[in-house]
């Protein structure tokens, strides 16, 4: 079989790209190439692989999987989603400010504010769903725009063509964290967006059972940085996890269709609900941003947020949910409730939560591709013991 080239179209790509069957056997799965290190023919001659923490090829295989899939031509794994946001800031230097969708991740807010700005960056926390507090928080020496959209937990969309156009005029590097919506509903790159990250430990393995993180570029320059870091600070995917996600990615796009198809049907329920407050769902026409989801995403994803009204309410219907899992992380096949102001936004203070809607009693779900029904029959039971 020939290598799968860019023409494919997704499915297709999302099962063959970077994958030739194993040269030794003929094994269609890519297999783990559990090893440290790699004999060499004599000094200076080898196969093109040395020592793991540089490449492998069970990695190698990941990294131009995923690299296909965003339409990118250069992917580099690491070993968690933050470890990949960690690389991308090392790409400024000392002084070099970075403005930030202010909704992002708590992690990315923790990275940027609790340990990078002690080795000389500057962070801005930015609504990028505004351009025009895009442009006035441009300053001399920002460097870098980094998007989240959809946001996590709020679900507000940026508008990616925009954010690149103005950074194009600007001079800056645009990063987007395509975790929520993954390749298949909508590809950064082709927006004009340089580089994209994703923590592989969502949709993209899609089976909560590893941990990873992962950077796509064209951008040449970048990409040589980025292939250093790899080297220089060793934060790099394991091969074991970089096959568990291989297997992952070959089900994206099934599981992107239905993940869709049932958090709409759930995101509209939940809004026919009376002792739910509000609804945070780019499907729903309420939605602020609900025709640029259209237009540049192609579902709306398995992610919602709603609010219950306070921290005892969501604390009880919480403590009832059952088949909904109570835990952190998202993008499994199974469905996961939280609580972002306990949980993953726990580390970001209390003001600037209020400020970004980040509230008391709200209540994010990832919803996962048991049968609807008994997703929704949970989330009924739990509101009725209120
Ligand atoms: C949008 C987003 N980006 C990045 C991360 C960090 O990824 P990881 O947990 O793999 O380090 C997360 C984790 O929840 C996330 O939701």
């Amino acid at each position: 079989m020939k290598s799968p080239g860019n023409t494919l179209r997704f499915s297709t790509k999302a099962i063959h790209a970077g994958q030739k069957p194993d040269p030794l056997s003929g094994a269609v799965m890519t297999p783990v190439y559990l090893t440290s290190t790699y004999v060499q023919d004599e000094l200076g001659k080898n196969k093109g692989y040395e020592y793991s923490r540089v490449n492998n090829p069970t990695r190698d295989a990941l990294e131009a999987n995923i690299a296909a899939l965003e339409n990118g031509r250069h992917g580099m794994a690491f070993g968690s989603g933050m470890a990949a946001i960690d690389a991308i800031f090392r790409l400024l230097k000392p002084g070099d400010h970075v403005i930030v969708s202010d909704n992002v991740y708590g992690g990315t807010y923790r990275i940027g504010k609790f340990v990078l700005e002690d080795y000389g960056l500057q962070f801005d926390f930015v609504n990028t769903t505004k351009l025009d507090l895009v442009k006035k928080s441009i300053k001399k020496n920002t460097r870098m725009l980094f998007i989240e959209t959809p946001t996590n937990p709020t679900m507000e969309i940026t508008d990616l063509s925009a954010i690149a156009r103005l950074a194009k005029q600007r001079k800056l590097i645009t990063i987007c964290d395509n975790t929520f919506a993954t390749p298949y509903l909508q590809r950064p790159i082709e927006h004009g967006i340089d580089v994209v990250v994703h923590s592989l430990t969502k949709y993209l393995n899609g089976h909560s059972d590893m941990l990873g993180g992962i950077v796509v570029t064209n951008n040449e320059k970048a990409t040589e940085r980025l292939r250093f870091l790899q080297k220089a600070t060793g934060g790099i995917l394991s091969p074991f996890d970089a096959w568990l996600c291989l297997r992952g990615t070959k089900t994206l796009a099934v599981r992107m269709e239905r993940h869709g198809t049932s958090a709409m049907h759930i995101a509209q329920w939940l809004t026919q609900q009376e002792k739910i407050h509000k609804v945070h769902y780019p499907g729903l026409s309420t939605h602020p941003q609900y025709k640029l989801a259209r237009r540049q995403m192609k579902n709306f994803g398995g992610m919602i947020s709603f609010d219950l009204g306070s921290l005892a309410a969501a604390r009880k219907f919480l403590k009832r949910v059952r088949l909904c899992a109570l835990a952190e992380s998202l993008g499994g096949v199974e469905t996961l409730i939280s609580h972002p102001v306990t949980m993953t936004h726990a580390s970001i203070p209390a003001a600037q939560r209020r400020k970004i809607g980040v509230t008391d009693g709200l209540v994010r779900i990832s919803v996962g591709l048991e049968d609807v029904d008994d997703i929704i029959d949970d989330l009924e039971q739990a509101l009725r013991g209120r």
